[in-house]
């Protein structure tokens, strides 16, 4: 309670203080040389393809489940189920590994995202659209920083979106895909039991605790960055955001973006309704060798 009504303090302070300095006269001129978006190279396509709107939702739907194993992970609950691969395919010399389910489900979905960021990452590359989440000069810094006073503000920075993302967008979006995903990628690697023993140490970054840390890290900054960027999206112009992203048309007027979205969010909670933990154990059972824990006695 006490930390909520501190973060509601600081950010109306933040308010007032951005406010104050976009009318001061080094602040007005600050943002009129860096107006908060740098129009990326020449050729840059505009807009959101279709493989753009479909691996945007998978990678969301993917996460939930990640998120949500990972907090059963963090919780250090007993699970209700070990689950250990049957050595076939591919056939390891060393035995498998027995995993508690959060652990043997949180890889399964993982699996499925990397899938998906490949994906994406290669069709970014080949179509050209890399360059609308990857800075090209210098200039993003400044510009970054005037697009977070303007949000601040509350007098938000033009939307140029369709065209290309201001550079906040640029510089968070970039790091989302190629920091914070290959952090997780590196370390989720060292905790899992395809790391070789060799590899491991007691200190610094191939350390249990050091990966572990780390690997934590990028959920809070996924959660983190997903509460801001949907509550932009849906404060800075919902319906042509929605539109965008989820028809892949520059539209401020039409719903039917927010009625796809609202569809999206509806498959997605039907989905982590039917896929809870006792459904794991059953997709499991089909793969794996399964060892149910006898329930505790109340
Ligand atoms: C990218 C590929 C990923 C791999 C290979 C991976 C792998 C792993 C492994 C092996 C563990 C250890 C489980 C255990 O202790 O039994 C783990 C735990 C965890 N993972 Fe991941 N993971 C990945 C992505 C993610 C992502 C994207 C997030 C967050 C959004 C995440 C959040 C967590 C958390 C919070 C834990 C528990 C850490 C703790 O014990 O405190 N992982 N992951
Ligand atoms: C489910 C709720 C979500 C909604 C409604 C949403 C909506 C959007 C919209 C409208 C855009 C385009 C931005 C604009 O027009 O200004 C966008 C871009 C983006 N979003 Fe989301 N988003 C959601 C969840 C997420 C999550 C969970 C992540 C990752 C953790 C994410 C990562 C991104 C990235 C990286 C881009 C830039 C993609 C590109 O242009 O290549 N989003 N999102």
């Amino acid at each position: 309670m006490v930390a909520v009504v501190a973060a509601v303090l600081v950010l109306a302070a933040s308010i007032l203080i951005a406010r104050w300095w976009r009318d001061s006269p080094t602040g007005a001129a600050f943002v009129a040389e860096f107006p908060g978006a740098v129009a990326p190279p020449p050729g840059t396509p505009e807009g959101f393809p279709a493989w753009l709107s479909w691996t945007h939702f998978l990678n969301g739907f993917f996460l939930l489940f990640i998120v949500s194993s990972a907090l059963h992970l963090r919780s250090k609950a007993r699970p209700i189920a070990f689950v250990t691969r049957r050595n076939r395919l591919p056939r390891t010399a060393n035995p498998p590994k027995r995993l508690g389910l959060h652990t043997w489900w949180h890889l399964v979905v993982v699996v499925l995202w990397i899938a998906t960021g490949l994906v994406y990452v290669a069709l970014l590359l080949v179509s050209g659209h890399w360059a609308r989440i990857v800075p090209t000069e210098w200039s993003v810094v400044p510009n970054a920083i005037s697009a977070g006073v303007q949000y601040l503000s509350l007098d938000w920075p033009a939307h140029t979106s369709w065209a290309y993302y201001n550079s906040l967008q640029v510089l968070f979006y970039g790091a989302t895909v190629f920091v914070a995903a290959p952090l997780a990628l590196a370390t989720g690697l060292r905790l899992s039991p395809v790391w070789p023993e060799r590899w491991m140490r007691n200190h610094g970054p191939l350390s249990d605790a050091w990966a572990r840390q780390t690997h934590s890290l990028v959920l809070w900054f996924y959660l983190a960055f997903t509460v801001v960027h949907v509550g932009l999206v849906l404060l800075t112009g919902a319906r042509r955001n929605l539109n965008a992203m989820y028809l892949g048309i520059d539209d401020g007027e039409s719903w039917l973006g927010a009625v796809v979205f609202a569809g999206s969010v509806i498959v997605m909670a039907v989905a982590w309704v039917l896929l809870r933990p006792h459904a794991q154990v059953a997709i499991a059972e089909r793969v794996a060798d399964v060892r149910r824990m006898p329930v505790a006695p109340r």
